[in-house]
């Protein structure tokens, strides 16, 4: 069995590339080391991760992802053992989707704010299934084309 949890969080400060770069670096070496697959996306200052991995290896990442002062408002959204990892492709993949995007994903209209977006998820787990299923199609898509870049793939 693999345990698969889902959190949210607000950005501390602005995300620049080069900041969500070195993150993510950091977070697909030691991944790598621990077994744990992912993705992380970013939106506007928030960022949805999923990781995967053995349920007490998450727990763990867990506990230190949310004291990490680069983020706030670390809110689980939907944790639980799944039959089998679904990012096992990737280390930690990275997403930077624009707010009408994952509107689209929550089939909710392209205007809906930010906020008003990961208030649904948290109160509503199909939704952030949905989001999660989004996701990976994004990136097995982005996997078929060549021109896209390496994403952390395990
Ligand atoms: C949004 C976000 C996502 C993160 N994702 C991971 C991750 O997938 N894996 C990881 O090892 N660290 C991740 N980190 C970093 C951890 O919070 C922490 O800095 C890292 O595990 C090193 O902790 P340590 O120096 O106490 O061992 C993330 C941090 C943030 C802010």
């Amino acid at each position: 069995m693999t345990y698969q949890l889902i959190y949210s969080s607000d950005s501390s400060i602005p995300m620049q590339a080069d900041d969500l770069e070195d993150l993510l670096e950091q977070a697909r070496e030691r991944n790598a080391r621990r077994g744990i697959t992912g993705a992380l996306v970013y939106v506007d200052g928030v960022f949805l991760q999923i990781l995967e991995g053995e349920a007490a290896t998450i727990k763990a990442l867990m506990a230190k992802i949310a004291i990490d002062l680069r983020h706030e408002a670390v809110t689980v959204l939907q944790e639980g053992e799944v039959p089998a990892p679904r990012f096992s492709d990737w280390t930690m993949a990275y997403v930077g989707a624009t707010p009408e995007q994952v509107a689209d994903w929550l089939c909710m209209p392209g205007t809906t704010p930010v906020p008003d977006l990961f208030d649904g998820m948290r109160r509503d787990a199909s939704q952030v299934t949905n989001v999660a299923q989004s996701v990976l199609s994004v990136l097995s898509a982005d996997r078929a084309d060549p021109a896209s870049g390496p994403q952390g793939r395990a």
